[in-house]
Parts: structure tokens; C-alpha cells; sequence
């Protein structure tokens, strides 16, 4: 019966057959993309004859080869022999792990894989490069081999034959999970682990203590896990509004890991070369073991552990009092018998120094230590514990408060408030791990608000942290070198359950595996965007609640270098769904033109796309106003830089006819931090013009707020300017709504330029008012309009 039908499809579609035959029709979709991938001819086939041998007798290589055999058979293919080489097993039809000394043409971590019809050799230098390797050979099999449940009957599984040259471009590829905010199982734990290992990320991040629980068994504090556990249970309540433990009220809420657990899952994730970082928070997020411990507080109390906001973070641990310093290198020296990972976090983040202004011993603290300010006394309390960790033989890391005050000597920095931080660590000699909230942070919407479960904020979609580049441009090679690689950050205020965190974290972790894994060259997010329809159907097998994607149509604009014209291009997250638009302003239909790739507009209009599945519109249409001017398209200059946080479309964000609406992070507003914008656009060629029109959003709660001014210039050779004109802000900064404010300028009439130069005096600080009072301050800028 099969074959006939293979006969029939044999003579119908020839052409087909072939191309089924030939060596690239089989879809490679490996993610994180490997470095070097070359398909040959043929297949190799597992089945109840394949051997798995191992060079040599390492019980690591051995436990390797099981694991990879283990997973064949519990997803339906055959039981396979584990074994050591023997003299006259080169010839076999078998998989041989090889484990060499690590050669030099092979960076730590990296692989070799070679399939022929005849043999799989998988070659490394390492443990984990074996096990990365495993992780590849895996990707190449059926996608069975995620399967949730064991199938009824066993069968052969073909591996297509393959070279492959592997290996990562950063040390450091890491995946946080916050279980104080809400706590998660263990064998969620383990999950989250098996997804960080399946796309050769490396690094487990468990933030284990925060304001809400305290989630460590540490033995010498018993109220630890007594009291600093568990909160009253306003699970049913909005996170913002719940109300705080009442006398009497049971704390019934939360949880903790007992050694034993936590031995066991750091045994798991070595298992999977997987490292564990523990993160004990201080001196702030810790308003929970001050609710065990009050005595450890700058009041002395009481203090109840919060059940859900807790803002700002004013009780503190105290650093002028030598019982805390006791306690936590108490605390430290289980958590480091625990962890065998060379860091240990200790969070160092957010802490509102007030307490510490009005407390007579953090003050005599910084009397007797010589110390500037409260600033300096964080510092001593970091650089304190610092030397205790180091002293025993870990290395300690930071969220990038630690900056603050003067770093500690051998201190790692976590850069989270942007990439600036983990600049100026590298420019410090120090290393420094890039978690930008913008890219790195997966409690943000990754869709649309309107279709999403709610989340904290901010919009992080799968696309933006693929766009994710984690060395900035502005360190030199050397200073480079110190950015070790960057972390996708899980917290969970806004997510209760594990199913919650899967759909938070998947897909937006692949897209940052491979931000870290692959080379920069190969980063290509058609191609991402297609690989992963085969990832998904592997994650819907293991059950996975990944997040969908997007049903939303992006539009952006590309600019012609030689034409200068403005093309539109529409895309969204689902590569085989249509878009539908229409640029005259009227509301899609199943019969609006198809979008097949870029189109050119010549003037103002109306863009809204949507995409159609069974010929319904899926999610709300995309609306976007285009407008077309004389600076549509053309180049920009910058005398000032834009923040890497808001470059929006970078260089040819404010001419590229797209502007920003009532949504900072609606990827159309170009930020600038502190400073001012200074930029020269260039017509191409002397014109009549009538004004300049610039809009800027003010959004003081985002601390953004309107320019104090904004100056145009003109100039007909680029050198010499004339028609100063100043538009002044006459908008209060303490104004509370968000709202777009133009700063336009009419010129005279018979005005003539073609460079128009427009500054924009940013506030630059925080008025004093406000809660970041003396802070740089945002100015936010979309299209700057010449008619
Ligand atoms: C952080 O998000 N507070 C590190
Ligand atoms: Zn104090």
C-alpha cells in the first residue's frame, strides 16, 4: 500500500521527489544557528544496531552518551547500546563521542559534529561541548525527540549526514528566574533549566530572596523559613493593591527551597552544564528577613513581609550595625557550601537610602570610615561583603548600582538600567553581563497590551531581542572584551503560575540564545523567524506554554541611498500569515491589497495593515500616519548622540515619515539621556522653505519631559548658519498627562537652505520635585518635518 503510493507521487511530481532527495531540502532549523554548517548526501540511520561508544573511559563522556541514547529511546526510537570504544569498533555503525584535549582551533564550549551515512563522530573539548553537540544532534532528529510522554511503539530515526563546526560567541549566556515575587516548584525549576540547556544557553540565575519571600533554607536563621517565607495570601488581588499583613492574619503564601532541593537542582542543571548563580539580595529587597530579624534594620520595626507592591525599597538593612554584616556572611557561607558557581549575586540594586540619612549608626558609619555620602556607604557595605566572598574563593556580582559610590575591586557588573553600566564597568577593567530592561527584560509585553495578559509593562517583543547587539559600539577592543555576554530577566510580579513564566520567557530566550550563541554575521531575523516554526512544533510536543507571537503588522521604512525614496515595509511575527493594507485611509477588508514586499509612497497618507487568516482580520489593524516632506528620507548628521535604550530606526529615525505616537516605547521616539540633541539634516540641495516642525513627548512620570528649547539654523554650504531661531518649551515640566508638543517655526517668506541644523536643550535633570530628582532626564524627539 505505502509503496504504491509511493510509486504514484514517484510518477507525478518527479521534480519533487529530487528535491526531497537532495542534500538542503532537508530544513536545518538549528537554533542558536551554528557557526559552520555544511549538508552532505545521505542520511545515518539509528536503529537496534547503532552503538553508542565513547573514546576512552571518562564517566562524564559516558554519562553524556547516556543521556543522548536515554532521551532516543523515551521518545520512540530504538534501545541503544552505551559502551566504551574497544579495539575493532572504528568501523561500526555507531555514534562516538570523542573527547579531546581542548584543541586550540576550538573555543571553550564549542563542538564538531560529523554525520556521514556511515558514522556520527561528535568531537569537543569539553564536557559541554559534548553535551552542546547533543543538543544540536537532537535538533536534527525528528521532532519526536521533545516529546512530553513516552509513545506506544518504537521505531528508526534518520540523522540527515552533516558537518557542523560549533561554538559560542560569548561565555555568558544566562536566564534569570525571580521565585520571591512568587514562588515556583522544583520541578518547575528543572523545566526552566531543560529550556535554558536546549538552546545552549549556559548560566541559571536564581534570584532567591526579594521583598516578598525569602526562598533559601539557611539553617543558622530559622526564621528565615519561619517568617521571611511567606506573606497573607492576596493572590486574588491586583499586585498593586494589595493590602499588608493585618495582626492575627496567617501567612499562608510562599515557600522556600530546602538544601537538599537546592543541592539537587544545581546537581541537575551540572548535569546539563547548566552553572546556578544565586542572587542574595542587599542592602535593600530585604524587607523580608527585616521582618524575621528587625534587629537588622536602621528603625528596629516591625515589619511585616509584603504581599505584593513594595515601593521604594526605604527599609534597608542597616550598614552601620556589625550584626548584619555577621548575618550575611553567615547566610554566604551556606549559600557558597551550596552553589559551586564561581559568582555569587548579591543584588546591591534600588536600595532608597532615607533610613540610612536619619540612622545615628549608619551615620557614625560614615563618619568613622571617611565616607562622602550615603552613596559611598552602599559602596563599603558592597565592597565589605565583597572581600568576605573573595575571601572565599568566589567571585562577586552586581546589579549596576554597585557603580555607585566606587566599585568593588574584583566586582562583575549586571547592567540592567540600560548598557550603561556594563560601559563604564568594562571601561573600569571590569566584566560586565548586559540585561538592558529594554531587550533583556521578559516580564514586558511581547505583543500587543490589548491581547496580552497583563505584565508589568514596556514592550519587549521577540523581534526587539533578537535586535539585541550586546558589545555597544562605543568600547574599544579591549574594553570589549570584558562584556562576558547577557541574560534574559524573569521577574514575577505579574506572574503567579508556571505556566505563566514559560509563556514569558518562550520565544523571547531562543531569540536571546542565539543573540549570545551565534556570530553576529549570521544574526538574520527572517531566517530566526523561520527556524522557529520548527521549534515551535517541538515546544507544543513538550508541552511548553510558549507565547504565539505577535499578530500585530510592524511598519517601518527603509530609504533609498541613491533615490532617497521612502519605501514601506510591513512585517509581523508569523511568517506564513498574510498582510493585507491599505494606504488610503480605508478599513481593511479580506479584499485589501496583499503585501508581497516593499512599497514606495509619494505622499501623505494613512497606513493600516493586518494580518488575515481564513480571511479574517486576526488582531486590531495597525494604523500608522505616513507624512511626507522635503526631509523624508534624506540623511541626518549627529552632533549628539541618541541612547542606545531609544535609538528607534537609529540614524533615520526622525526623516523616515513614521511618527512617534502617545507610546514611548512605540520604537518611533529617538531618546536622548541628560544631554541635548544636536543634529544637521541635509536636503541635498538648496529649496524654498516654509517651517520645520518637530514634535517631542513629554511623559514626566517615564521621566520624560519637553526640551527648554529648541533652535533652528539654516545653512546653503554647511558651514556658515544663519536664521537663529529659538522656540521656547512654555509647558510646565510638572505637567501630568503624557502628550506630543510640536515645536514649530514658520520662516520667512523667500527662505532658502540645504542644511537645516536643529538643537534641542534637554532638561537634563529631573526637576527636584520629582521622585528622580537630580537624575539625567529623558527628551524624546520623533520626525523633524520640513515644509
Ligand atoms: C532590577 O530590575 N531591579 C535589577
Ligand atoms: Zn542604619
Amino acid at each position: 500500500m505505502q509503496r504504491l503510493y509511493f510509486l504514484i507521487v514517484l510518477l507525478m511530481v518527479p521534480g519533487a521527489l529530487l528535491a526531497a532527495n537532495s542534500p538542503d531540502s532537508i530544513p536545518m532549523s538549528i537554533v542558536p544557528k551554528p557557526v559552520m554548517m555544511k549538508r552532505a548526501p545521505g542520511e545515518f540511520v539509528i536503529n537496534r544496531m547503532t552503538t553508542v561508544l565513547v573514546e576512552g573511559t571518562d564517566q562524564e563522556d559516558l554519562r553524556i552518551a547516556r543521556f543522548f541514547a536515554d532521551r532516543i529511546r523515551y521518545c520512540g526510537g530504538p534501545l541503544l547500546e552505551v559502551r566504551t570504544m574497544a579495539e575493532g569498533d572504528k568501523n561500526l555503525a555507531a555514534v562516538i563521542f570523542v573527547h579531546k584535549k581542548q584543541p586550540a582551533s576550538m573555543p571553550a564550549e564549542g563542538y564538531e559534529l560529523n554525520v556521514t551515512p556511515k558514522q556520527v563522530r561528535v568531537t569537543a573539548g569539553s564536557g559541554a561541548g559534548l553535551f552542546h553537540a547533543v543538543q544540536t544532534l537532537f535538533q536534527l532528529l525528528p521532532s519526536e525527540i521533545s516529546r512530553h510522554n513516552p509513545p506506544m511503539s518504537y521505531k528508526e530515526w534518520n540523522l540527515p549526514a552533516i558537518k557542523i563546526k560549533d561554538y559560542p560567541r560569548y561565555p555568558y549566556r544566562g536566564m534569570h528566574l525571580d521565585v520571591s515575587r512568587h514562588f515556583f516548584p522544583k520541578e518547575f525549576v528543572k523545566r526552566y533549566i531543560d529550556l535554558i540547556s536546549m538552546y545552549k544557553m549556559n548560566t541559571f540565575h536564581w534570584h532567591l530572596t526579594d521583598d516578598n519571600g525569602w526562598r533559601i533554607e539557611i539553617k543558622k536563621y530559622p526564621k528565615l523559613m519561619q517568617i521571611a517565607a511567606w506573606h497573607t495570601d492576596h493572590e486574588d488581588l491586583p499586585w498593586n493593591e494589595r493590602p499588608a499583613q493585618q495582626p492575627g492574619e496567617k501567612a499562608t503564601y510562599g515557600g522556600y527551597y530546602s538544601q537538599d532541593e537546592i543541592r539537587e537542582i544545581v546537581q541537575y542543571a551540572a548535569d546539563r552544564y547548566v552553572t546556578v548563580i544565586p542572587e542574595i539580595e542587599m542592602p535593600a529587597h530585604s524587607v523580608e528577613v527585616l521582618a524575621a530579624y528587625p534587629q537588622f534594620s536602621c528603625t528596629g520595626g516591625p515589619f511585616t513581609v509584603p504581599t505584593g507592591s513594595y515601593w521604594p525599597n526605604i527599609d534597608i538593612l542597616c550598614a552601620g550595625n556589625d550584626s548584619v554584616f555577621t548575618f550575611m556572611e553567615d547566610v554566604l557561607t551556606e549559600v557558597m557550601a551550596l552553589f559551586p558557581s564561581k559568582y555569587i549575586h548579591i543584588g546591591g540594586d534600588e536600595a532608597d537610602k532615607s533610613n540610612w540619612k536619619k540612622c545615628p549608626k549608619c551615620q557614625a558609619r560614615i563618619k568613622s570610615e571617611g565616607l562622602k555620602d550615603e552613596k559611598e556607604l552602599q559602596s563599603y557595605f558592597i565592597k565589605r561583603i565583597e572581600k568576605f566572598i573573595v575571601s572565599n574563593k568566589h567571585k562577586m556580582i552586581g546589579w549596576d548600582e554597585i557603580l555607585e559610590g566606587g566599585l568593588a575591586p574584583e566586582a562583575t557588573v549586571m547592567s540592567w538600567r540600560g548598557v550603561e553600566g556594563g560601559i563604564a564597568a568594562a571601561r573600569q577593567g571590569h566584566d560586565a553581563i548586559m540585561t538592558p530592561g529594554a531587550y533583556c527584560y521578559f516580564d514586558h509585553y511581547q505583543a500587543d497590551p490589548a491581547f496580552e495578559p497583563k505584565a508589568i509593562g514596556g514592550l519587549t517583543t521577540l523581534k526587539k531581542v533578537y535586535s539585541f547587539e550586546p558589545t555597544p559600539a562605543e568600547l574599544n577592543p579591549t574594553e570589549a572584551k570584558h562584556i562576558l555576554g547577557a541574560q534574559g530577566n524573569l521577574w514575577t510580579e505579574f506572574i503567579q503560575t508556571p505556566a505563566h513564566a514559560e509563556y514569558m520567557a518562550v520565544p523571547r530566550m531562543i531569540a536571546l540564545a542565539e543573540v549570545t550563541w551565534s556570530p553576529k554575521s549570521h544574526r538574520n531575523w527572517k531566517d530566526f523567524r523561520n527556524r522557529m516554526s520548527e521549534q515551535y512544533i517541538r515546544l507544543s510536543k513538550m508541552k511548553v506554554n510558549y507565547c504565539k507571537g505577535s499578530f500585530k503588522v510592524s511598519v517601518n521604512t527603509e530609504v533609498d541611498k541613491k533615490s532617497n525614496a521612502v519605501r514601506v515595509i510591513l512585517d509581523s511575527e508569523q511568517p506564513e500569515v498574510p498582510i493585507r493594507y491599505t494606504t488610503d485611509g480605508n478599513d481593511l477588508k479580506s479584499s485589501s491589497p496583499l503585501y508581497t514586499g516593499p512599497f514606495e509612497i509619494k505622499g501623505n497618507g494613512v497606513i493600516k495593515a493586518g494580518l488575515f487568516l481564513d480571511d479574517k482580520l486576526v488582531e486590531k489593524a495597525t494604523e500608522m500616519p505616513l507624512i511626507f516632506h522635503y526631509a523624508t528620507g534624506k540623511p541626518v548628521k549627529y552632533h549628539s548622540d541618541f541612547s542606545e535604550r531609544y535609538p528607534a530606526a537609529g540614524v533615520t529615525a526622525l526623516t523616515d515619515g513614521l511618527r512617534g505616537t502617545n507610546n514611548h516605547r512605540d520604537g518611533l521616539w529617538q531618546g536622548f539621556l541628560g544631554n541635548d540633541l544636536d543634529l544637521i539634516i541635509d536636503l541635498g540641495k538648496e529649496m524654498p522653505i516654509n517651517s520645520v516642525q518637530t514634535n517631542f513627548l513629554q511623559n514626566q512620570r517615564s521621566w520624560i519631559f519637553l526640551p527648554v528649547v529648541v533652535e533652528y539654523s539654516l545653512s546653503s554650504d554647511g558651514k556658515k548658519y544663519h536664521s537663529f531661531n529659538e522656540v521656547p518649551n512654555k509647558i510646565a515640566p510638572k505637567e501630568e498627562q503624557v502628550f506630543i508638543q510640536p515645536f514649530n517655526f514658520q520662516f520667512m517668506v523667500n527662505t532658502k537652505a540645504r542644511y537645516i541644523r536643529v538643537k534641542a536643550k534637554n532638561l537634563a535633570k529631573c526637576p527636584a520635585w520629582h521622585e528622580g530628582s537630580g537624575e539625567p532626564c529623558w527628551l524624546f524627539v520623533d520626525e523633524i518635518a520640513v515644509f
